[in-house]
């Protein structure tokens, strides 16, 4: 039997790693991560407990990823971990979130390969803690979007992930729908930034954003 963990890695800061993350990691034998460019914040988050085992980078292409594509990681993924072994798929924040493991999973469903996820912080929990901002009180609908124009229910709360382009745009829809917003950056880590100056959110283009938002 062949054995892979989905670990979420959080928001970025190592200490927020978590324990059961850690013993997973050190019981594989390879580690899986999408390939960004050489750019990698899950494996840079875990990088102390990995230490010389075996990497494997996964690539996708840029722009939309097709079914073939996760098929294709889900091939690579089954013939690099061997018989008795154990690997470690890992994403940034949770894995259940917006996530490329999600669609591999689906992929290795049939396969021989025992799957276990390791949940980790999310992205906006971990911004709600460094703006103090709470995500939910008593009686709260919250939501977790990363396309603010899908959005059809009510809310008091919204979380928006993806937030690098067209800030323009949402945020004069934030706006128009009379939403408070803040932008977090780059949430636990050294370079950590909560931004409510609407010019700086705009000129900002870093992907490791979201903004946090409430009805008003
Ligand atoms: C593909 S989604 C992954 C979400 C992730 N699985 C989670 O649980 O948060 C990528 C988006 O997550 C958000 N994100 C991830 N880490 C973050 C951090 N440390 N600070 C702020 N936003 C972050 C950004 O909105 C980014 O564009």
């Amino acid at each position: 039997m062949k054995r892979l963990y989905g670990i979420g890695t959080g928001p970025g800061a190592s200490d927020l790693l978590t324990i059961r993350a850690v013993n997973a990691i050190r019981e594989s034998q390879v580690i899986f991560t999408p390939n960004n460019k050489g750019v990698n914040m899950a494996l840079d988050t875990a990088a102390e407990f990995i230490g010389n085992k075996r990497v494997v980078l996964i690539d996708f292409p840029m722009g939309k990823v097709t079914k073939e594509d996760y098929k294709k990681a889900a091939e690579i993924i089954n013939n690099e971990i061997e018989e008795g072994e154990t690997g470690s798929f890992l994403t940034i924040g949770d894995s259940m979130i917006y996530s490329t493991f999600i669609y591999i999973m689906d992929e290795l469903d049939g396969k021989d390969i025992e799957i276990e996820i390791v949940p980790g912080i999310p992205s906006f929990v971990a911004a709600a803690a460094a703006s103090k901002l709470p995500l939910t009180v008593k009686g709260d609908v919250f939501v977790l979007c990363d396309e603010y124009s899908d959005v059809k229910c009510n809310f008091d709360s919204i979380a928006i992930l993806k937030t690098f382009k067209n800030k323009e745009y949402l945020l004069e829809k934030l706006e128009k729908d009379n939403i408070d917003y803040t932008y977090i950056k780059r949430s636990s880590l050294d370079n950590e930034e909560v931004i409510k100056d609407r010019n700086k959110i705009t000129e900002d283009k870093d992907y490791i954003s979201l903004i946090l938002g409430r009805k008003k």
